[in-house]
């Protein structure tokens, strides 16, 4: 009989947004009638830009003909992909970031889980809460972490608190750490990091001889001209980072599938002698042994997302799912709930009135008001009595949902 991996055993309950769409599904089901507005995952309503479906089509047309047939990509992804995104997301942006260091994939939450393959099962992680919960997921799964707690905290994470007293951008831990993960534009709190704020981070990793993990998924919400986009942006970060970014959010890749992962040259781990070894090689081993790229067509129409056509659609797309996000918080503030994020991020994290649970604000808005979002407490414990909203739908769909939210409250 094949031994399974324990460490399943010790996960809470299922993943966060599975669980919302079987209460969802539940729901719809006893009543067929009510027409559902989903602002919970964060998922893209709108369809790719015209530049990447029109490269994507050609690509296709390129696939047809023998002559420029591809079979096997390079697992690290094709050069013109990579090139484009050295050139557009980090020279452009003064960052050291050289297109060999660019991993592509097919998913920031998948390298974000895969990158605990090529790290020690005895790390120290700090992990912010609330989170997006596939870090601390992942880690429980690799065995990294010893059994949840009854608020759903596992032993030997270090949890850092993000609050309203911290403005939810986490004090550095108290005692030193070999790992940590940060999200900024925050999933799911929607605040930013300032300049200032990361450079803290750098620092205490430089001092520490800690991994900083950088999921930079939403950069392309930064509104704000002063707020850094990229880890890299901080001096030093070079040494001390690994970057994690999509186009999913921006581009809309959700079900296209396309990302990337930076590992910089000279970035180094210890063995368990403690002697010291780069992670770049051992990221490009692992990406070559278990993974074949992504497909010649999507990465096409990734590249056409730098196009200036391509890059000015985004530019839009991302500009209509902020619009959105301010007539949620506007919406929700004017109906005296207090809201937080949503201005360089398409996430808005409110406090639940009344004092409600954040599972029972949930239940009320979908009974209620058919709405859905996503409970606090299923990014953390410190995510109790706060809710988060998608601001990724339609206009017709948010402007109804916020007319729904107020009625729900009265
Ligand atoms: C979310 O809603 O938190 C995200 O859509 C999840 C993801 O990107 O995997």
């Amino acid at each position: 009989m094949a031994r399974i991996n324990d460490n399943f055993l010790k996960l809470k309950a299922g993943y966060l947004f599975p669980e919302i769409g079987r209460r969802v599904n539940a729901f719809t089901a006893a009543n067929p009638d009510a027409k559902v507005i989903r602002l919970g995952i964060g998922d893209v309503t709108e369809p790719l830009p015209p530049a990447i479906i029109e490269a994507m089509h050609k690509a296709v047309d390129e696939m047809a003909k023998r002559e420029t047939f591809r079979g096997y990509g390079p697992e690290q992804g094709y050069g013109f992909l990579r090139e484009a995104i050295a050139k557009h997301d980090y020279a452009a942006r003064d960052c050291d970031v050289s297109a060999d260091e660019i991993f592509v994939s097919d998913g920031s939450k998948c390298d974000c889980g895969n990158i605990l393959d090529i790290l020690g099962d005895d790390n120290t992680i700090a992990i912010a809460d609330p989170v997006y919960p596939v870090y601390v997921d992942t880690n429980v799964m690799a065995g990294n972490t010893g059994d949840a707690d009854d608020s759903g905290r596992y032993g030997r994470i270090e949890y850092l608190p993000a609050t309203a007293a911290n403005d939810f951008t986490p004090d550095l831990p108290k005692k030193r750490v070999d790992l940590v993960y940060l999200c900024y534009p925050n999933n799911p709190t929607g605040t930013v990091a300032s300049n200032f704020y990361l450079k803290q981070w750098v620092d205490y990793a430089k001092a520490n001889d800690t991994l900083i993990l950088f999921d930079a998924a939403y950069e392309s919400y930064i509104a704000d001209p002063d707020i850094p986009h990229s880890i890299y942006e901080i001096e030093g970060a070079r040494d001390v980072a690994i970057e994690f970014r999509s186009f999913s959010k921006n581009a809309g890749f959700t079900g296209t599938r396309c990302a990337f992962t930076v590992v910089p040259n000279g970035l180094t781990g210890t063995t368990v002698n403690g002697e010291r070894k780069e992670l770049h090689p051992l990221w490009n081993r692992r990406q070559s042994t278990k993974f074949n790229g992504v497909s010649y067509i999507v990465q096409r129409g990734a590249e056409a997302a730098y196009s200036e056509a391509g890059a000015k659609q985004i530019r839009d797309l991302v500009s209509f799912y902020l619009e959105n996000a301010s007539l949620l918080r506007e919406g929700l503030s004017r109906a005296g709930i207090e809201v937080h994020g949503g201005i360089n991020a398409p996430y808005i994290w409110l406090k639940t009135p009344g004092g409600l649970t954040s599972w029972d604000f949930f239940d009320r808005l979908l009974t209620k008001a058919h709405l859905v979002g996503t409970p606090g407490s299923g990014f953390g414990a410190a995510g109790e009595g706060y809710f988060r909203l998608s601001a990724f739908n339609t206009r017709a769909n948010v402007e109804e949902a916020v007319d729904r939210f107020k009625k729900a409250l009265e």
